[in-house]
């Protein structure tokens, strides 16, 4: 019998960058990428499955420090990123501040959230590892605008997120679409399949905290009402399985503003989610993927100008035609 050899995610990026004559930067960062998402893979496995991980400042039966998973996951990260010496500064969920990498000889800025849907860690249920991608402007001055961190989604290069610890990984490049890999026995990402959201509303589901539908606002509120039997419901609250599940089978995943909460100070009408690292990352491959989204005011998220880089925003991403009929309810 012959053996069957698939293509792996190093030889499918390879033959990419030859296609669009670019360099091999691009493969030396994903390549530091991938190695800290298979390192928090590891840790995932051994620790948090086995329950040695505990909480942050807790003591172990060793009489150790225990450190969270999302520490971990964000330590992990961040030494892959810098020892690669191709990122300028980084973003990430677990750092008050900008991380400032290789400043004069670095071509990208990269937006991460290394360990996001941490109430699932405790079950060993799935949680996502989320990154954007920016380029530096290499023509210009290094202080130019385009060097700067805050950059819109509509700018990144490319977004992708790892599965924990499925072995999934999907990854969107720039008008070059959105492609799914999985983690074969060699732990080797392969086998590109391109993802495009169904047109088809057969499948389509339905991803959102639905304990949180009273405190919607009333546009929100009635569309849910009208058009909830319409989808199949699912949530795994963790975007990254949430958004997975959606770029197969099509649908809506949303993260509405919740603004008629009893307790006015739980109310958060910027959303929950992140733009940097969460929103811009599905956005950007839902794009890639055929779809669209949006935030409640009906702004494409890709093109919202980020003012912060913790900045939070409502979220809508899915089928760009559930988004289409959304814009005509914010607008
Ligand atoms: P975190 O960044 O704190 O891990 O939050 C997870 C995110 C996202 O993955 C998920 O879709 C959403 O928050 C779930 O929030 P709720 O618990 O409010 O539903
Ligand atoms: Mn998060
Ligand atoms: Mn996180």
């Amino acid at each position: 019998m012959p053996v069957e050899f698939e293509q792996t995610f190093r030889n499918f990026l390879m033959g990419h960058q030859e296609k669009y004559n670019r360099t091999y930067h691009f493969l030396i960062l994903m390549d530091s990428i991938v190695a800290a998402a298979k390192r928090i893979e590891l840790y995932y496995r051994t620790g948090a499955l086995k329950g040695n991980l505990g909480v942050a400042g807790s003591i172990n039966v060793q009489g150790e420090n225990v450190m969270k998973m999302d520490d971990i996951a964000n330590e992990i990260v961040l030494h892959y990123l810098a020892s690669n010496k191709r990122v300028i500064q980084a973003v990430s969920e677990e750092c008050a501040d900008v991380i400032d990498m290789n400043k004069s000889g670095g071509r990208y800025f990269v937006y991460f959230d290394p360990l996001d849907g941490s109430s699932n860690v405790a079950h060993g249920l799935p949680v996502g590892f989320l990154f954007g991608i920016a380029k530096r402007n290499l023509e210009g001055s290094i202080k130019g605008p385009e060097d700067f961190h805050l950059r819109q989604g509509s700018e990144y290069i490319a977004a992708g997120m790892f599965v924990i610890p499925t072995g999934m990984f999907t990854l969107a490049l720039r008008d070059a679409g959105c492609w799914r890999f999985h983690s074969d026995e060699t732990a080797t990402y392969v086998k590109p399949v391109r993802m495009i959201l169904p047109e088809n509303p057969q499948n389509w589901e339905l991803s959102f905290n639905a304990g949180n539908t009273s405190v919607f606002s009333e546009k929100v509120g009635g569309w849910i009402k009208d058009n909830i039997s319409k989808y199949k419901f699912r949530y795994i609250g963790a975007l990254a399985g949430d958004f997975h599940r959606l770029l197969s089978n099509g649908g809506l995943f949303m993260y509405p503003a919740i603004v008629n909460h009893p307790d006015p100070k739980e109310n958060r009408p910027q959303g929950k989610l992140r733009l940097l690292y969460e929103a811009n990352v599905v956005a950007f491959m839902c794009r890639e993927a055929g779809g669209d989204a949006i935030d409640e005011t009906g702004t494409r998220i890709l093109d919202i100008k980020p003012a912060g880089h913790h900045q939070r925003t409502t979220l809508y991403v899915g089928t760009k035609s559930v988004i289409d009929e959304l814009i005509s309810v914010f607008k």
